[in-house]
C-alpha cells in the first residue's frame, strides 16, 4: 500500500505524459537538426542522443562561433542543460575525447553536464578498418564500383558486433580491466582472421590488431571518461520523475533508418523517432512534441536512390548557395527538389506533430520551384512509398510546379514578411504533408528562425 502511495506521488510530480520533445530529420540527413535542437534547448532540461555515432555532424552557430558536433548532444553548448549519450549510441572514445577537448579550448564546459550510458557500445579502430575494407571489397567483388558510401566511422561494423553479441564491447566493460584485457585477446583473434580475409578480397594491405596495446589504450580512455559514465536509463527516469523535460536529438535521419529507410543504402541504427525508445530506455507515449526537420529542398550524401536529384545547374546552385558539403566527411552533398513522397512517408513513420522547414533562403532566385507529389513506375502511379530501393531507383517523379521567389529572405523575421510565393510554397508543403509547419529557417543563425 505504502509503495502504491509513493508511486502515485512520484507520478503526480511528473510533467504530463507527452511533456517531452524530439527533433528528428525526415530526409537523408543534414536537414539542420543541430540548429533546431539549439533553438529549442531553452525549453528543455535534458538533451538526449539515442542513436548513431560519429557519422553524425550537427552544426550549431552561436554568434560568430560555429560548432560541429558529432557525438555530443547539441545541448552541450547551452549552459545549465544536461546532455546525455544514451545506450543506443555507438561511441568512438578517441573521437569523443577529441570533441570534448576541442570544446574545452573554446571555453565550452564539459563536466558534470555530460552523462554517458554504461550500456552504449564502443567503436574500435578495427570497426573503422572493417568499414573501409567492406566498402572496398564490395566494390571489387561487384566489379561496378558501387558501394553504400559510408562515412567510414565504423558505424555498421560496431552495430553488427552489438547484434552478434560475443565480439562487442559496452562502455561499462571498461571498468573491469582484467575482463577487458582477456576479452580483447580473444576478440582480436577472431577479428584478425576476418579482417585478413576481407583485406584479400579488397586487395588491401592488412596490419593485425595488437590486443594488448588496444586494451591499454581503451582502458585509459575509460579512466578519462569515467566521471561521465552512469546508468543513463535510470538517470532519465529519475529526471522525468523530478519534473524535468527531455529533448531527444535524432542523429542521421528517417530515410537512413535501418528498418524504414532506403535499405540497404541506410545507416545501421533506427534513426527515425522509433529508435528513441530502445536507444534511451524511455518508453513510448512520453513524447508529445515531435519536430520533423526538413530542408526546403532535398540532399543526400553517399549512395542510394534519390528520385528528385538534380544533376544540373540548379542542383549545383543549391549546393553552392546552401554550402552543401558534409559536416563529417566534407563530401559534396547530392541536391534535388523537395520530395513530398519522402516527407509524407517519414512524417508518418516518425509521428511528426510539427515541421521545421530549413534553408528556405537557399531557394531564392529560382524561377520555378518543383515539388514531387507522386511516383510512377512503368507508367503506373505508386500508391505508397516503395520498400525496395531498386523500385525507388526506377521511379519517375511526378512534379507540381510553383512560382519561385527572387527576394533575399535571410532578413525576414516573420511568416508575413516572406514573399508571397515563398509563403505559398510553405503552405503547399504543409497541406500535402498534413502536418503544421511551426518553424521556418532562413539562415544558419539562431535569429534566422521564424515561428508561425
Ligand atoms: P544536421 O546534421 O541535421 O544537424 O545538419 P548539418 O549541420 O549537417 O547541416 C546543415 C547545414 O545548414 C549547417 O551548415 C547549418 O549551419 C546550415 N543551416 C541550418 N539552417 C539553415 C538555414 O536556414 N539556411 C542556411 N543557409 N543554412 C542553414
Ligand atoms: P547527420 O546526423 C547525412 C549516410 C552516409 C551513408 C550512409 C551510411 O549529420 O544528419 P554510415 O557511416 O552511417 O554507415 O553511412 O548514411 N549518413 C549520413 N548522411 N547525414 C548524416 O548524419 C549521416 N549519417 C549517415 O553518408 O550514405
Ligand atoms: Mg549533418
Amino acid at each position: 500500500m505504502a509503495t502504491q502511495i509513493e508511486n502515485a506521488t512520484v507520478q503526480s510530480s511528473q510533467p504530463g505524459l507527452g511533456a517531452h520533445g524530439a527533433v528528428v530529420g525526415l530526409q537523408w540527413g543534414d536537414e539542420g537538426k543541430g540548429k533546431i535542437v539549439d533553438v529549442l534547448c531553452e525549453q528543455y532540461d535534458v538533451i538526449v542522443r539515442y542513436n548513431g555515432g560519429a557519422n553524425a555532424g550537427h552544426t550549431v552557430i552561436i554568434g560568430d562561433q560555429k560548432y560541429a558536433l558529432h557525438l555530443l548532444p547539441s545541448g552541450i553548448l547551452s549552459p545549465g542543460k544536461l546532455s546525455v549519450i544514451g545506450n543506443g549510441v555507438v561511441i568512438d572514445p578517441a573521437k569523443l575525447l577529441e570533441e570534448i577537448d576541442g570544446l574545452a579550448t573554446r571555453g565550452v564546459e564539459v563536466g558534470d553536464n555530460l552523462r554517458i550510458s554504461d550500456r552504449a557500445h564502443l567503436v574500435m579502430p578495427y570497426h573503422k578498418l572493417q568499414d573501409a575494407l567492406m566498402e572496398a571489397a564490395l566494390s571489387a567483388a561487384r566489379g561496378d564500383g558501387k558501394k553504400i558510401g559510408t562515412t567510414g566511422r565504423g558505424i555498421g561494423p560496431a552495430y553488427a558486433d552489438k547484434a552478434s553479441r560475443s565480439t562487442a564491447f559496452r562502455v561499462g566493460e571498461l571498468y573491469d580491466a582484467d575482463h577487458f584485457r582477456e576479452k580483447m585477446a580473444y576478440v582480436a583473434t577472431i577479428k584478425n582472421a576476418m579482417l585478413k580475409a576481407l583485406a584479400q578480397v579488397a586487395g588491401a594491405e592488412f596490419e593485425p590488431i595488437n590486443p594488448d596495446q588496444l586494451a591499454e589504450q581503451y582502458l585509459e580512455f575509460g579512466q578519462i571518461l569515467q566521471p561521465h559514465v552512469c546508468d543513463t536509463t535510470k538517470l532519465l527516469h529519475d529526471q522525468m520523475a523530478a519534473g524535468k523535460h527531455l529533448l531527444f536529438e535524432g542523429a542521421n535521419a528517417c530515410m537512413l533508418d535501418i528498418d524504414h529507410g532506403t535499405y540497404p543504402f541506410v545507416t545501421s541504427s533506427n534513426c527515425s523517432s522509433l529508435g528513441i525508445y530502445p536507444g534511451s530506455g524511455v518508453p513510448g507515449g512520453r513524447i508529445g512534441r515531435l519536430v520533423g526537420i526538413v530542408k526546403a529542398y532535398t540532399t543526400r550524401v553517399g549512395g542510394g536512390p534519390f528520385p528528385t536529384e538534380l544533376d544540373d545547374a540548379v542542383g549545383q546552385k543549391m549546393r553552392d548557395q546552401g554550402h552543401e558539403y558534409g559536416t563529417t566527411t566534407g563530401r559534396p552533398r547530392r541536391c534535388g527538389w523537395q520530395d513530398l513522397m519522402v516527407l509524407n512517408y517519414s512524417a508518418q513513420i516518425c509521428g511528426a506533430t510539427e515541421l521545421a522547414i530549413m534553408k528556405l533562403d537557399v531557394l531564392a532566385g529560382l524561377d520555378t520551384l518543383r515539388l514531387c507529389t507522386g511516383y510512377e513506375v512503368d507508367g503506373k502511379k505508386l500508391d505508397c512509398f516503395p520498400a525496395d530501393a531498386s523500385v525507388l531507383e526506377r521511379v519517375t517523379p511526378v512534379y507540381e510546379d510553383m512560382e519561385g521567389f527572387g527576394e533575399d529572405v535571410t532578413k525576414c523575421r516573420s511568416f508575413g514578411e516572406l514573399p508571397a510565393a515563398a509563403q505559398r510554397y510553405i503552405e503547399r508543403i504543409e497541406a500535402f504533408a498534413g502536418v503544421p509547419v511551426s518553424t521556418i529557417s532562413v539562415g544558419p543563425e539562431r535569429t534566422q528562425t521564424l515561428n508561425r
